[in-house]
């Protein structure tokens, strides 16, 4: 048995990470092999904030394994309002052979888990969005073939993408510079999970609130929004303090001739990230995003699918 979850990055081997990129780039050269691997299954997507990928990419590569999705907006369940997360998973298990989840606390997700006897996958919760971080890692992986010894600068709000980025990048020994302003930090644990990994890895963690030196030499900059979906109410003050960390051409010509850029999207343009970087040659921010796909695939399929099939592909 691969893992009965996919609550987050730390949960899994550094080999069991390499394996699901594997087998996510194996999918998306060779879809066809895989269109009744899940057949008949059917997954539950919860939704209690809103989005655009994580959607459309549980929705088609369900689809695509031959499987089907129950799309579940906040109106329909109303977690922890109508009804509790025991009884929602309770109720589930019964009818749907997976979960994914996009929710506010972590804890819920944890819960879910527990709860259920079916897999559950976090979609994107405020502590971490793993889901992203395998697409994320996969396309750095198809854009420098490589990703042993890459720095990678993520610069922006320490908050969930970031975590992940942190824990998939020590998996996967890369060196992971976070870059934020003073209070907005990566999480004390995570920053300490990340180091003690990326040192078994030959990997590394650095904080630090100076994003030119987080980009010096870095492979790829990366942003995400100043204020995540729960946050909109900050957004204005946030917009303020974050401004010396927006990710414009000056900051990108700190880097490399061939740094790119990434972001999970959706961006707010003219905030985080100007037009003259993420439009520029050197974006791969749609690439990414179409990974979201394949790696939602991998990840449905070593959680559902009825026995465990070795696969050694050997790409990575
Ligand atoms: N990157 C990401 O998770 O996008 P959505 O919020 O649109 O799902
Ligand atoms: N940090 C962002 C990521 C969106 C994919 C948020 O939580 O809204």
């Amino acid at each position: 048995m691969f893992a009965s979850d996919f609550l987050s990055i730390r949960d899994f081997t550094p080999q069991q990470i390499r394996h699901l990129l594997d087998l996510a780039m194996h999918i998306k050269a060779m879809p066809q092999a895989y269109s009744r691997s899940l057949r008949g299954k059917t997954m539950a997507l919860i939704f209690e904030k809103p989005s655009l990928r994580t959607r459309v990419s549980f929705d088609v590569g369900i689809q695509q394994l031959g499987g089907f999705s129950v799309y579940l907006s906040p109106a329909e369940i109303n977690l922890g309002k109508r009804e509790g997360v025991y009884d929602v998973a309770k109720n589930l298990e019964r009818m749907v052979q997976g979960i994914m989840i996009r929710t506010f606390a972590h804890r819920i997700v944890e819960d879910m888990a527990a709860f259920a006897s079916i897999p559950i996958i976090n979609g994107l919760t405020d502590y971490s969005h793993p889901c992203q971080a395998m697409a994320d890692y996969m396309t750095i992986f198809e854009a420098k073939g490589r990703l042993s010894g890459l720095k990678l600068a993520y610069v922006g709000d320490g908050n969930n993408v970031a975590h992940s980025l942190m824990f998939a990048g020590a998996q996967l020994g890369v060196h992971v510079w976070v870059a934020t302003p003073d209070g907005y930090e990566p999480d004390h644990a995570a920053r300490e999970w990340a180091t003690r990994r990326a040192a078994e890895t030959g990997g590394s963690c650095t904080i630090t609130n100076d994003p030119v030196a987080a980009v010096e030499d870095a492979d790829v900059i990366y942003t995400d929004v100043w204020a995540s979906m729960g946050q909109e109410s900050e957004a204005a003050l946030r917009k303020k303090i974050f401004l010396p960390y927006q990710v414009n051409g000056k900051l990108f010509a700190q880097a490399k001739p061939d740094t790119i850029f990434m972001h999970c999207l959706p961006a707010h343009r003219g905030d985080e990230v100007t037009d003259e970087v993420i439009d520029s040659p050197r974006s791969f921010v749609f690439p990414e995003a179409e990974n979201r796909l394949h790696a939602q695939k991998a990840i449905m399929l070593e959680l559902m699918r009825d026995e465990s099939v070795e696969h050694e592909h050997g790409v990575l």
